[in-house]
């Protein structure tokens, strides 16, 4: 696995610290690529997939998952950004992705996923998607629980050539 986080430092082997647009690896040297979660930190997510075109064998298997600019409908009031067009989303990923590999299956989902069970929980999750501490539990009291959050994302499979 390839992260530029410092954690990767003390993560199991094999692990590389290392940047998507830069990677420390020869041409033509892997079966698989994928980057799950991650080219929406990028503003031009376009070069890391011409970096992971690059490491990628001929006909190898790219494969990357992202959100939806609209998931988790239930808190669309609080979040800032909600519904704006991340660099890299689900409604734009497969097009992106094809100008750079073959698309050969993109699945999709849209579904009442993950219970929070508590005010605690709702605190949480709002923190993992960029409220502040305080902003996150004045929040959390505010919903009715348990709240069932609806995810929406995709996952797009391609090959190189
Ligand atoms: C939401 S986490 C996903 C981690 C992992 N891929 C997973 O699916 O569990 C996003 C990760 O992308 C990493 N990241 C963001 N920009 C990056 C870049 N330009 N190069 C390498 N890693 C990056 C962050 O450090 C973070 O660990």
């Amino acid at each position: 696995m390839v992260d530029r986080a410092e954690y990767v430092r003390s993560a199991p082997r094999p692990a590389v610290q290392a940047d998507a647009i830069r990677l420390p690896f020869r041409a033509d040297c892997f079966a698989a690529v994928a980057a799950l979660w991650m080219l929406y930190y990028l503003d031009r997510p376009a070069v890391a997939l011409m970096e992971s075109a690059r490491v990628l064998r001929q006909r190898g298997t790219f494969v990357a998952c992202t959100s939806s600019r609209y998931n988790d409908p239930e808190f669309a009031s609080v979040l800032p950004q909600w519904g704006e067009p991340l660099s890299f989303d689900a409604e734009t990923a497969p097009e992106i992705i094809s100008d750079h590999f073959t698309i050969t299956k993109v699945v999709t989902w849209d579904a009442p996923a993950v219970r929070l069970p508590d005010g605690a929980a709702v605190a949480l999750f709002l923190r993992g998607r960029g409220l502040s501490a305080d902003e996150a539990s004045l929040q959390a009291g505010q919903w009715k629980v348990p709240l069932t959050v609806t995810k929406r994302g995709g996952l797009i499979w391609a090959r190189r050539g």
